[in-house]
């Protein structure tokens, strides 16, 4: 049973064919078309997806298709390529297409020449990787720097993490890279305590240059360096900024040489494409970095040129809708069959919740009809030991995403093809359930998986820079549209903001001695404040 859906007679038209599609059985509609798994697959080179396994017929296609272009989803794209202000309640665009375009489009001639600025932070990127690996980055003693730590979080940690760790190459050692993001000290003196001073350089990466935690570590590194004997007029040899507040990155003394810019119209979790990206391109390379950008750009012509029901983002988008509005499924799962994957699903649940996790209509007015659905997920098969159980005899429907690729240079002999198998293994058993062999009991309950239980099957031949480029476009494109049919601003955070100066309210009173300051704590907050400090003034 679906709660409320958005007003319109499209939407109407979908509640009526969901009443005939709630019993049916994927099973049966598998049997009735031999061609079904060939039918639903949308090749959109270097990436495949098959959406065979879902609760779908061709009626239910044309159906959600005409969501799409009864809301005017094609005005939508528009604006967002053409740099509209479509991030309405913070009055900008979001270009983060226009930093994967290249030389090749022109875009948003309004802004100005947006597009020689970003072939100016690459060409920037470039010399600094350049001088990296060349070993002319000098710390505080004269040695090579060889370490980068990138100090960040959210989307200036997610991104360029995932990206390290997806496509970091063994033949480039230089440089050993970390990240820290948490303002918990463990993490900073975790990482710090492993580290040589002399040869570490930071990357503090904030749009905002403002963000608690980042400042925070920022000023840990820089006290550590100090510590370890670094003269202040050396620190700046061990900072980089990426940044749309250059003064506050010069103020903190990072000097004007080493600060990229980032432009307010990148919004911080579609910025891996951007200078937020300069620890994974020092990682991974300029040249691959810049592969990793084509091949997003490609799915930008893929999202824009093909027509709905042959357009990848499109039809991720509409499923998930399908599910969430019509099936009221509350959370998605994302299974990368893919180690070098691991880090997907949380990149996709600051990309998808804190886009769509929205509860007021672009026009401030509340929304009567689910937004997004819980994202989560984690690598398979690692996955299958931990939640897969509730996936397949739990009571709620969560709907599946797999990833998987088709080849792995690491492991051209069987290790690949039992990831592989146990990847359709889960989709098929999913979809079509069945009863284990209990030689004590054949009819045994436990042991029967009802199935029908949808999943998109995400196929690439091999993780290349291009293929991890385009499946992170996909994802961005899926969550715009969502976005648009929820009529909800997807680009901006507002949620964010409340826990922040909370937070700002609470430690001032955690280190003051005199009675708490802010009447408004609630009873419990007030008794946990009080607590602390008694703890505080019983260790001193
Ligand atoms: O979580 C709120 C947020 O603004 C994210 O959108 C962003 O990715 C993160 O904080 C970090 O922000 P900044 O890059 O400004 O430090």
């Amino acid at each position: 049973m679906h709660s409320g859906l958005p007003p319109g007679t499209a939407w109407q038209a979908l509640a009526k064919h969901y009443q005939q599609m709630r019993t049916v059985q994927m099973r049966d509609l598998f049997d009735a078309d031999p061609q079904r798994g060939s039918r639903y697959v949308i090749e959109a080179d270097p990436v495949c997806l098959d959406y065979s396994k879902n609760l779908i017929t061709d009626k239910t296609l044309a159906c959600l298709v005409r969501l799409a272009e009864d809301s005017n989803l094609a005005n939508a794209v528009d604006a967002l390529f053409s740099g509209a202000t479509v991030n309405t309640s913070e009055n900008r665009p979001a270009l983060h297409t226009a930093l994967r375009a290249g030389s090749r489009d022109n875009v948003a001639a309004s802004l100005g020449n947006i597009m020689s600025q970003v072939q100016t932070e690459l060409k920037c990127l470039q010399s600094l990787d350049d001088s990296l690996q060349q070993g002319q980055l000098r710390g505080f003693d004269d040695q090579p720097l060889d370490t980068v730590v990138n100090i960040g979080i959210g989307g200036s940690d997610l991104g360029p993490r995932l990206v390290t760790e997806a496509l970091r190459a063994a033949g480039r050692p230089v440089p050993e890279i970390h990240f820290v993001s948490n303002i918990d000290p463990v993490a900073s003196l975790e990482t710090l305590s492993a580290l040589d001073p002399r040869r570490t350089l930071f990357v503090i990466s904030s749009k905002s240059f403002s963000t608690q935690e980042t400042l925070h570590n920022a000023r840990t590194a820089r006290s550590w360096l100090q510590l370890s004997g670094c003269p202040v007029d050396r620190l700046a040899r061990h900072f980089l900024a990426a940044t749309a507040n250059r003064s506050a990155a010069l103020e903190f003394g990072i000097t004007e040489d080493h600060v990229l810019n980032f432009w307010d119209w990148v919004g911080g979790r579609y910025s891996v494409w951007s200078t937020a990206g300069t620890s994974a391109a020092l990682a991974i390379g300029l040249t691959d970095y810049q592969r990793m950008l084509a091949g997003a750009y490609s799915m930008d012509r893929h999202f824009l040129r093909s027509p709905y029901d042959r357009n990848i983002p499109v039809i991720l988008a509409l499923l998930g809708v399908w599910y969430n509005n019509l099936f009221d499924a509350c959370a998605h799962a994302i299974l990368p069959y893919d180690q070098r994957l691991r880090l997907l699903p949380d990149y996709l649940c600051q990309l998808q919740m804190e886009s769509n996790g929205k509860s007021v209509t672009c026009s401030g007015e509340p929304v009567e009809w689910q937004t997004a659905p819980v994202v989560f997920g984690a690598a398979g098969t690692n996955a299958q030991h931990s939640f897969m159980q509730a996936l397949h005899q739990g009571t709620r429907m969560i709907p599946v995403d797999f990833l998987v690729a088709e080849t792995d240079d690491y492991d051209p002999e069987d290790g690949h093809a039992s990831l592989y198998a146990n990847c359709l293994a889960q989709a098929q058993g999913l979809m079509a359930g069945g009863r284990l062999d209990d030689p004590g009991n054949s009819t045994h309950n436990h042991a029967v998986y009802a199935g029908n239980k949808p999943s998109n099957m995400l196929v690439y031949r091999r993780l290349s820079p291009e293929a991890l480029g385009a499946i992170l476009a996909i994802y961005e494109h899926a969550t715009f549209v969502q976005a648009h049919l929820w009529q909800i601003n997807p680009f901006d955070q507002w949620g964010v903001e409340l826990g922040k100066s909370m937070a700002a309210d609470i430690m001032r009173d955690l280190t003051a001695t005199e009675p708490l300051q802010n009447p408004g704590y609630d009873s419990s907050t007030a008794a946990l404040i009080q607590r602390y400090r008694d703890r505080k003034a019983s260790k001193q």
